[in-house]
């Protein structure tokens, strides 16, 4: 069997951490006897340096032909001064659009291995906590109407969340099925107290549920739980919410399990072909000094083997990997406690690799 992968390496930590994970997936390709053809494909700022646009025609093409997409992560300072249309991101939401990538899985969990990570009291650290977030990922405020207009008191500018009881629907069964598959509990975060947006969530969620009757579905408000998060994230299993506080709990879910350097995440839509990508940025702060965490990317990969190529045993053989490495102490600077070696990015990866032979 022999796999296109579309790379989309990005900018700043993204060639790094995205070189870890194409190593990874060509060694644990050897060992099941499958292989990848990587096709490099420039999107975001690296892109509008060469080709004055973000997102060129020829790599959502190249996309759209390829398995699966693995992306790094585009943007950083350079690219900030420009009109939002013509920024890095627009990349990355220009292709989640093209490839109807609706659904962003986003799974959060403690490894045993990392609770002294954790920043989180040490008997909630001590419980553990398994969660995966299903974030819509086409729609809402990062899609709606948005502008620029001369208000009452001068210049204005608006962002619109707008959502389709469809668009609702379909991400609410993608989370209804995962809820089925784990442990039947379903919590939706909205803001249905202020917002018309989340009245129709709600709605729409609570309409499904008559389908699911062997899930339990709760809701929760996006204030609430960002404060819960901290508090017993142990009570989340499967939750479903819109684009921007799914994007904004997950950062925050990142940080409890030790690091954002550690989540990975599927992009998928009605197709196999998906979007694999670490929740994390281009961190320009340690960009080019090998000392990003390739795990989130690798975890990515993994997720990428399981959910688009059907390498269940692959998948996990990569997932163990890397708690072999975590085990064993090996530490890059993100997830380091005081007096622990720190692992450049170049060697945590060589130590994964190692793992897996
Ligand atoms: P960021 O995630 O890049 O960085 C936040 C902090 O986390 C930084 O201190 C950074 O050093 C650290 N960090 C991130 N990834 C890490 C890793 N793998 N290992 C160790 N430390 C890591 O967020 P930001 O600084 O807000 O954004 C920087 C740029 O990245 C912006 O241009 C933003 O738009 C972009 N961004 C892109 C994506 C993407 O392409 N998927 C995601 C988020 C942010
Ligand atoms: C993410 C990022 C993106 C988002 C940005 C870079 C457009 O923060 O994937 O979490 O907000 O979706
Ligand atoms: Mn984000």
């Amino acid at each position: 069997m022999n796999y296109n992968i579309a790379v989309i390496e990005g900018d700043g930590i993204g060639p790094e951490v995205v070189n870890a994970a194409i190593e990874v997936l060509n060694t644990v390709g050897k060992k099941y006897k499958f292989s990848f053809v990587f096709k490099k494909v420039s999107a975001g700022g690296n892109a509008i340096d060469r080709f004055g646009t973000p997102l060129p025609k020829e790599s959502v093409q190249t996309c759209l032909e390829s398995n699966s997409v693995l992306l790094g992560a585009v943007g950083g300072p350079k690219w900030d001064i420009l009109p939002g249309h013509l920024r890095p991101e627009k990349a990355l939401l220009g292709i989640r659009k093209e490839l109807e990538l609706y659904a962003n899985l986003r799974p959060a969990r403690l490894l045993p291995e990392l609770k002294d990570a954790c920043p989180l009291r040490k008997e909630v650290a001590d419980a553990g906590f398994d969660m995966i977030v299903v974030r819509e990922l086409t729609g809402g405020m990062y899609f709606g109407e948005s502008g620029r207009r001369d208000g009452k008191y001068g210049p204005e500018a608006y962002d619109t969340e707008c959502y389709s009881a469809l668009e609702v629907e379909r991400i609410g069964v993608t989370a209804f099925e995962l809820a089925r598959s784990r442990g039947k509990k379903l919590i939706s975060i909205d803001k249905a107290n202020v917002l018309e947006s989340s009245r129709l969530w709600r709605e729409v969620m609570h309409r499904l549920a008559g389908k699911y009757p062997d899930v339990e579905l709760s809701d929760m408000l996006v204030d609430n739980a960002a404060m819960q998060l901290v508090k017993n994230p142990k009570q989340f299993d499967v939750v479903v919410t819109s684009n921007i506080f799914g994007d904004i709990l997950t950062d925050e879910a990142s940080q409890i399990t030790g690091s954002i350097g550690l989540l990975p995440s599927a992009s998928l839509g009605e197709t196999k072909r998906g979007m694999y990508e670490p929740i994390h940025g281009s961190a320009p702060d340690i960009a080019g000094q090998d000392k990003a965490n390739p795990i989130a990317t690798v975890l990515s990969a993994a997720m990428m083997l399981r959910l688009s190529l059907g390498q269940e045993d692959a998948a996990r053989d990569v997932e163990d990997a890397v708690s072999r490495v975590l085990a064993k102490g090996l530490r890059t600077a993100d997830i380091a406690a005081p007096g622990d070696d720190i692992l450049p990015c170049s060697t945590m990866t060589k130590a994964i690799l190692n793992a897996l032979k």
